[in-house]
């Protein structure tokens, strides 16, 4: 595999020098038969654990049926999809998308549309410091920390960017000319940080006061993950537009736009497409995920386990801190441990996590664990950390 990436693949990514073949529930195994603790869930996308039955089946069906005509004749898949998401949140329409960058970019062209049509000629985005909203062009102006102008300029225009944690400097920031304010409303990619209550209610209030959309990009912290079907649920203030991805398609490449009735139609005719967005192959597998992830049973479990896991966690020697709700949660390791081998050496006993930062583990681990797994994890974590 190593001689196959150096000599082919972009080296875009740092891998680990492990090679996963199979995977069942919160276990995968590697390609020399050893099982490990998948507490990352392929970046919070196996939400159901691995291979789940129902959705291997519905996928199986579906493409054995029909694999797609294309988004210019009706499919039932796709319908169902939007209609499901809609009524599972804002209740207004949805675009479909494959991933949680274009659903970024789908939001972006939404909002800059809306404020065009109330006059401003140069409509702005507000994202918060830490953010991560994908890494297309106009997602990526809207991710502070990746939006090098010196490697991938000229980036588009409009977009500023607040802190993350100063519900005054967002309120200056936000204008007549703002289109929207993109928020994560728990940050992952930046090593889980959830954004207070009073920098969400400051976000709702000056989008009011000024006619700019709030959107949630819930494309880590939703379906689910934080003991909610989708985060906004949990906290003070309701956003006028949310995006979706990863688990959401149940393992297939799915993202979602979800607009508030207030937002009408959001896009019109011709204002935005994809070949393979809303295909019925996906739709149907998202449509399983949704069905399953909205089960309030797993909901409810989502809080015990994250419960556990975080006192779990805060007892381990070296950790100094635990952030984020339900089964998203971050550490912060003590100064002088290196949060990189931890996580190699976590792997060595047979534990997947992530690290998103120095100094910083994540642990996103599929939704259906059980105390066994969370304890079992725990138990590995402290051997690799001894
Ligand atoms: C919050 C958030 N938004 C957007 C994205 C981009 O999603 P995708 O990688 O599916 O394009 C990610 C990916 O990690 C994410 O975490």
């Amino acid at each position: 595999m190593r001689v196959l990436e150096a000599r082919y693949a972009m080296p875009t990514y740092a891998r680990a020098p492990v090679e996963f073949v199979r995977g069942e529930g919160a276990r995968v195994w590697d390609s020399e038969g050893r099982e490990y603790l998948d507490f990352f869930a392929g970046l919070s996308v196996h939400n159901l654990g691995h291979c789940n039955r129902r959705i291997v089946a519905a996928i199986s069906e579906q493409a054995g049926r029909l694999g797609g005509t294309s988004n210019l004749y009706y499919s039932e898949p796709a319908l169902r999809l939007c209609e499901r998401l809609a009524r599972s949140s804002l209740g207004g329409r949805v675009f479909l998308a494959n991933t949680g960058t274009e659903a970024t970019e789908c939001a972006i062209k939404l909002a800059r549309k809306r404020a065009h049509a109330r006059g401003v000629d140069e409509p702005e985005i507000v994202s918060l410091e830490g953010a991560f909203h994908g890494r297309t062009l106009a997602a990526l102006a809207a991710t502070p920390k990746l939006a090098r102008e010196d490697l991938f300029g000229p980036l588009p225009r409009g977009f500023v960017a607040v802190p993350r944690d100063d519900p005054a400097a967002l309120r200056a920031a936000v204008g007549e000319r703002t289109a929207a304010v993109l928020i994560e409303p728990i940050q992952g990619e930046a090593g889980i940080f959830p954004i207070a209550a009073e920098v969400l209610i400051a976000a709702r209030e000056a989008c009011d006061a000024t006619g700019a959309a709030l959107v949630f990009d819930e494309v880590q912290c939703g379906m689910g993950r934080t003991g909610t079907l989708w985060a906004y649920e949990q906290l003070p203030v309701r956003p006028d537009a949310i995006t979706a991805a990863k688990a959401l398609g149940g393992g297939l490449p799915v993202g979602a736009v979800v607009i508030s009735p207030e937002l009408g139609e959001g896009l019109a005719l011709g204002d935005h497409g994809s070949t393979f967005a809303g295909g019925p192959v996906a739709a149907a597998a998202a449509l399983t995920a949704l069905e399953l992830l909205d089960e309030p049973e797993l909901l409810a479990r989502v809080g015990e386990s994250g419960e556990r896991l975080c006192a779990g966690l805060s007892a381990l020697d070296g950790v100094v801190e635990v952030r984020g709700r339900g089964l998203m949660l971050g550490v912060t390791l003590a100064e002088g441990m290196e949060a990189g081998e931890a996580a190699a050496r976590a792997l060595a006993a047979g534990l997947v996590i992530n690290v998103p930062g120095e100094r910083m583990l994540r642990f996103l681990p599929p939704l259906v664990i059980g105390e066994a797994e969370v304890d079992e994890a725990l138990e590995r974590l402290g051997e690799a950390m001894a």
